[in-house]
């Protein structure tokens, strides 16, 4: 067994890739702005007058963090002696007495913004462009979702207090449902399905065998204009940190298991989103579906970090599990991409 093979791969998969940040309903108006940790630094995402952007929560003169807030909307200025960023520049406080430091050269330090229709991807070095990492259908599949989404609902986050990949695996396979799940998503009896890979990402598409609840759901889609949904529950992993997931296309839920400061945390953050009603009328109508999809997710998430806080972090390593059922199929793909990295830095 590989000691820790989670710490040493995961600055190349933090570098390496792009990572979902937002949706752009998040930073609608000038100035808002969304905050994630990921291991040993914070990522922000703001409006600037129209334009997004993404850097280091740091200010450039001694280091003080603009933001604590997880989102909110505000001038992005430093506490501690002034400097702010605005239209694209540091405005420095009292340059005059800045001599003989070049410090027209003061910025921030900015990280990579590309976007996938509304949704909002930062990368540090990305090894490839951002629809090359997702591949066509991926990126067609996500453009869409994007296009469907209204507006964030609900946003949730704490530390899971186990390794990243321990998070992430749990939420790869469904082989864990009828234990950790049983008056949540148990009891929308999810089918066998299918898994579908597409290069590192992969999908799951399983059908809802309650039939009860199937119907219910199903009288709900005059309400909601979303463009072909998969009729039953899915659930996208974009490798390596971030899954996407959906009960028939009304709401979709983002999460990110961003490795934490040390491989007993994982820094998590899950968003609802519920898509555009089809008239604006039936908002008041759909709300309390909303509502209640987004305490149902809080608990499923709860029971996945109380299961995953009982797994070592010394249980994980990029090699297969011993015994695997045809059920973790997710996670042999997960594990095996994770070993290219792992072999790439030795
Ligand atoms: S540390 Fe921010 S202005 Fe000095
Ligand atoms: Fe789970």
């Amino acid at each position: 067994m590989s000691v820790l093979d989670s710490i040493k791969i995961s600055d190349d998969l933090i570098r390496s890739y792009w990572h979902p940040i937002a949706h752009t309903s998040e930073l609608q108006n000038d100035r808002d702005f969304i905050r994630f940790e990921i291991k040993d630094f914070e990522v922000l995402v703001i409006n600037d007058k129209g334009n997004y952007v993404a850097f280091d929560n740091l200010c450039p003169h001694r280091g003080a963090r603009f933001f604590t807030e997880d989102f909110g909307n505000k001038i992005v200025k430093c506490l501690y002696h002034g400097w702010s960023y605005s239209r694209g520049k540091v405005n420095v406080a009292g340059i005059k007495t800045f001599q003989g430091c070049s410090i027209e050269h003061a910025a921030l330090n900015e990280f990579k913004i590309e976007a996938c229709g509304d949704l909002l991807f930062f990368a540090i070095e990305p090894k490839t462009t951002l629809q090359a990492q997702l591949g066509p259908d991926v990126f067609a599949l996500l453009h869409k979702v994007a296009g469907d989404i209204d507006e964030r609902s609900d946003f949730n986050r704490y530390s899971f207090e186990c390794d990243w990949p321990i998070a992430l695996e749990n939420a790869l396979e469904p082989y864990h449902i009828p234990l950790i799940h049983t008056d949540t998503l148990a009891t929308l009896e999810l089918g066998v399905g299918v898994n579908e890979f597409y290069g590192e990402n992969s999908i799951w598409y399983s059908p809802v065998e309650n039939e009860k609840v199937a119907k219910r759901l199903k009288s709900l889609n005059r309400f909601f204009a979303a463009t072909e949904p998969f009729q039953g529950y899915m659930s996208i992993f974009l490798f390596p940190f971030s899954m996407i997931s959906s009960t028939y296309g009304y709401s979709y839920s983002i999460q990110s298991f961003f490795p934490g400061a040390s491989p007993d945390a994982a820094f998590f953050t899950s968003r609802l989103y519920p898509v555009k009603n089809s008239e604006p009328r039936y908002k008041d109508m759909t709300s309390g579906f909303v509502q209640s999809s987004a305490e149902v997710n809080r608990k499923i998430f709860d029971e996945d970090h109380q299961i995953c806080k009982r797994i070592s972090s010394k249980s994980w390593s990029t090699s297969p599990p011993r015994f695997t059922s045809a059920l973790e199929e997710k996670l042999l793909h997960f594990r095996s991409v994770c070993a290219k990295w792992n072999k790439s830095r030795i």
